[in-house]
């Protein structure tokens, strides 16, 4: 080609070569540009034989803050027209100030590099205009279909969402997709009118489409500045329940059609949660409606887009008659979760993704509250910051463990950070700050955060500051202290520490030591050179006050991060035992002197048990079983702590002792001396189960939500454990409900036993009984009643019913979502018969799991742990270590995942060569002395 008609043909197109390599390969985006506002227009075809895809344009105006000869955004997997590209200048006067010369791609990071013609001078505002397309995939990220079947005409009905959060937007279109380039966004979406449009924004007006037959333009009102992992869009043929809101927003819950019945729960709960929010946190709803929308296909639990909440169907829609109260509760906590994300999150986002949990954790402690304020008889923040605390101290007890705030640079690494230590260690840590700095400082310091940052980002050390001025003005933290350093003691630092108090009874002292708990013995805890900032309640048993759970002091480390030791005075005599930790007020566990545990002992096992406060009995029991574990103490003391169960009649001791029971259980299920476990259980349990009255009262009658979760408990051992009349109950209401006539109307299981009464009765029962649940499965509409099903159906002892399952779950023809499929797997391989057929089916079938699953890689993590539970000695250890390595590519994206899961194999088999003995010789006594 002559050069020069090359140049002019350049002028012309503004583009000189197609792609190439860039070199520029640092994980963030360069920062000279930054984006002000978006227009995204996007035209769906969900009805075009030959596939299904979108087209769309998206217009950014860009402001330029350092000189650039380049525009660097994300963008993945996208057929960019090049063609179409534009740059110019904002106001200028020239049609064409700028072009694009030349474009190049980094696939490493994701970026899409545009050469510029000409420098872009700082101070500017260019608009770039890009158009492009892809394929709308079923791959539950990016811009993605799901299904739903109609019930009328057996058809698949098509809908599609976004799932952006971390970084699919740039799978939807070209953006800066990282959580600090905030911008308004203006979206228009073009579809077919039969279809409704959802946005984060109300609708501003419709068009139709200037070309296509009955296409029509929804554009949507402008958005608040927002981040793109929060932009949201749906095309479907969904119904609505309407909300009233006292403020005028408008708040809808959608779901397809046959399930618009099931949406009344969450129609009512979401708008009074939303209400608590703004009054709790002082800051209006600032969007003017609020769309929650149940969608078949979704990769988690619920996404908090800004205005339009998507959830899987589990997590929003409740049925009347076919959903457990345990499913009820956890749709009430997913609505409150992404709802308090519209504060924390979406208007006041973190900058980076090492600050991903004070999205979490405050979300995940701010459902508690609001749930709190909806459904006080739930008992949600007392029964959930338990559970928080009762993982964190399993899954911070080990090395693999990471700090709540990390470093950040994979994408993988911030998948990985949707973790309990997000979620979970980080509500633990700001629960304690709301009980050391009292409700007052709490609420104005969030206040004042939220204010502050409000459309723009933070990082902890902004809330720290917040919370700093807040707790000094009001006297609530000594001058000296900065909330800065006792919160990064726990958000800096992997785990947590275990309190040792040593006691002078003679003096009425005690002297108290902190170090880091770790469950694997073989690593000396002097290697961990850890101090936190604790606050130090506690209570006597002469005082009993439970209730202050503010700090009488503080163990404090010194500036080189040392511990500084601590001794507290006017403690009781010899005869009366103190407890540290009220109500489990900070993350950390007690242990005490042999005399100490023997007091409490006592107190357990006579009348008076229920003087000490039940969520300090549970955390006797949690922390008494794992010092049994780690050897700090021995399984004598330990069940001489747990005897006093057979009395208990709460429901969190309960879980504790529910937790360790089932995984000592797991340990022990397979050797010799299972049989003296068994009957040492079905004597724990026995007199729970019968005054609950057994499987046999209808829950109905029931109110506490306390009792329903005990029985639940209690029935599910009982019928495990074959106690009393649990299992021949089961097989009665089971065979009761073959019976009926129309079996997908007329249950007469009740409804929150039900997955106990399934199992029992699959595994006890015929081919047959196992081809009926499969047809109820097949027949279901509501989504939660699927899920108990499933997994019932794994708890068949017949090895080729088993078999069969397995493979109908990888089966993408067959009738089950990959997500309750990786949810199943995960039963029959905890399962010790489904472990060998599970470990075996994973063997032979890596290519095609790897196929199905592999952009769910969450969900492969989720089952490697269960795959690992029958590992007892070294040597299989050793095997299933060398197993995983030899996957390594499989598991590339999932390294936290599998060093948990190999460390988890490591403390079991310590277990086995150090305790087994110990614990049944404990067993064995125990079982004498009745
Ligand atoms: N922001 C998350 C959704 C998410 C998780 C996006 C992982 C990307 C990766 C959402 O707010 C969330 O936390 N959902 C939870 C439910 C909640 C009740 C704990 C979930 O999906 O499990
Ligand atoms: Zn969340």
């Amino acid at each position: 080609m002559n050069w020069l008609l090359f140049f002019l043909l350049t002028l012309i197109l503004g583009l000189t070569t197609t792609s190439s390599e860039s070199n520029y390969n640092y994980y963030r985006l360069p920062t000279a540009l930054r984006p002000q506002k978006y227009f995204l227009s996007i035209l769906t075809d969900l009805d075009n034989p030959k596939g299904f895809s979108f087209n769309g344009t998206v217009k950014i105006l860009i402001e330029v803050l350092e000189n650039t000869r380049n525009i660097t955004l994300h963008s993945k997997d996208l057929k960019i027209d090049v063609c179409q590209i534009s740059l110019r200048k904002v106001n200028s006067s020239e049609k064409r100030d700028n072009c694009v010369n030349s474009t190049a791609v980094n696939p490493t990071h994701n970026y899409y590099i545009l050469n510029t013609c000409q420098e872009l001078l700082a101070g500017n505002v260019y608009e770039l205009t890009m158009s492009f397309s892809a394929d709308i995939k079923t791959q539950l990220e990016g811009y993605y279909r799901s299904s739903y079947e109609d019930p009328e005409t057996n058809e698949t009905r098509w809908i599609t969402i976004t799932q952006f959060e971390p970084v699919s937007a740039r799978l939807a279109f070209p953006c800066f997709d990282e959580p600090n380039y905030k911008a308004p966004f203006v979206v228009t979406l073009g579809h077919h009118k039969k279809y409704n449009s959802l946005s984060n924004m109300p609708v501003k007006k419709t068009k139709p489409h200037e070309s296509l037959t009955d296409y029509v333009w929804t554009e949507f009102q402008e958005s608040v500045p927002m981040s793109t992992y929060l932009v949201a869009y749906s095309i479907n043929d969904y119904s609505h329940k309407p909300s009233t809101l006292r403020n005028g927003t408008l708040f809808r819950t959608w779901a397809r059609p046959n399930a618009l019945d099931q949406c009344d729960f969450a129609a009512d709960i979401g708008p009074k949660v939303l209400q608590y929010y703004e009054e709790l946190f002082g800051i209006k709803f600032p969007l003017p409606k609020m769309d929650q929308i149940a969608i078949p296909d979704f990769k988690t639990g619920a996404m908090e887009n800004w205005g339009l909440v998507a959830y899987v169907e589990t997590a929003l829609l409740v049925s009347a008659t076919h959903t457990s109260l345990e499913d009820k509760m956890n749709v009430a906590e997913t609505v409150a979760h992404e709802l308090a994300h519209q504060w924390f999150g979406n208007l006041v986002t973190m900058k980076w993704w090492t600050d991903l949990w004070l999205n979490e954790g405050f979300a995940t402690y701010v459902s508690y509250l609001g749930l709190a304020h909806t459904n006080p008889e739930w008992n949600f923040l007392e029964k959930n910051s338990f559970g928080d605390l009762k993982s964190i101290f399993r899954i911070d007890a080990m090395e693999s463990s990471h700090p709540i705030s990390r470093p950040i640079q994979l994408v993988s690494e911030i998948t990985e950070s949707f973790d309990d230590i997000s979620y979970r260690k980080g509500s633990a840590v700001i629960r304690m700050m709301h009980l050391f700095l009292g409700e007052k400082t709490f609420r104005s310091g969030l206040k004042s955060y939220l204010q502050t940052y409000k459309y723009k980002n933070a990082e902890q050390d902004n809330l720290w500051e917040s919370l700093t001025a807040a707790a000094h003005e009001n006297d609530d933290l000594p001058k000296n202290y900065e909330i800065k350093t006792i919160m990064d003691s726990w958000t800096l630092q992997s785990g947590y520490p275990v309190i040792n108090v040593t006691r002078d009874y003679a003096a009425g002292k005690a002297k108290l030591t902190q170090e880091r708990y770790l469950l694997n013995s073989e690593v000396p805890r002097s290697n961990h050179k850890t101090c936190w900032w604790v606050p130090l309640s506690y209570t006597t048993q002469s005082k009993l006050d439970f209730n202050n759970t503010s700090p009488k002091d503080w163990l404090e480390c010194s500036k080189d991060g040392l511990s500084l030791p601590k001794t507290i005075g006017n403690l009781p005599g010899a005869d009366q035992w103190v407890i540290f930790n009220t109500k489990l007020t900070a993350p950390y566990k007690v242990n005490y002197d042999a005399q100490n545990w023997k007091l409490l002992i006592r107190t357990l096992n006579s009348k008076d048990f229920e003087s000490i406060h039940l969520v300090n009995r549970a955390q006797l029991i949690d922390d008494i079983f794992t010092f049994a574990w780690t050897g700090e103490q021995d399984y004598e003391t330990a069940l001489g702590v747990i005897g006093y169960l057979q009395r208990e009649r709460e429901l969190l001791p309960w879980k504790a002792a529910d937790e360790h029971l089932s995984n000592l259980d797991k340990l022990v299920r397979s050797t010799p001396k299972y049989g003296s476990y068994k009957r040492y259980v079905k004597k724990l349990i026995a007199p729970l189960y019968e005054e609950l009255n057994g499987i046999n009262d209808t829950l109905g009658s029931i109110q506490s939500q306390e009792t329903t979760h005990l029985k639940k408990i209690a029935v599910s051992l009982a019928c495990k454990y074959q106690v009393s009349d649990c299992v021949s109950r089961s097989k009665d209401l089971y065979r009761d409900w073959r019976s009926k006539a129309n079996p997908d109307k007329d249950n007469p299981v009740p409804v929150d036993v039900r997955d106990v009464v399934y199992c029992t009765s699959v595994e006890h029962g015929s081919d047959e009984d196992w081809e009926f649940l499969w047809t109820r499965y097949l027949n279901a509409n509501v989504e939660t009643e699927k899920d108990t099903i499933l997994n019932a159906l794994t708890c068949t002892r017949e090895v080729w019913l088993l078999q069969r399952f397995l493979e109908m779950m990888f089966d993408p023809q067959d009738d089950i979502r990959s997500k309750n499929a990786a949810s199943a797997f995960g039963l029959v391989a905890s399962d010790e018969v489904g472990w060998w057929l599970a470990k075996k089916y994973v063997l032979d079938n890596l290519d095609l799991i790897h196929k199905n699953f592999s952009p769910m890689s969450a969900y492969i993590a989720k089952f490697l742990p269960s795959l690992s539970v029958n590992v007892n000695t070294r040597r299989e250890y050793n095997e299933f270590t060398d197993l995983l390595d030899s996957l390594k590519d499989l598991l590339k994206d999932m390294k936290q995942a599998v060093e948990q899961t190999k460390e988890s194999m490591l403390i079991e088999v310590q277990w086995h060569e150090r305790k087994y003995l110990q614990f049944f010789q404990a067993i064995q006594q125990k079982l004498k002395e009745a």
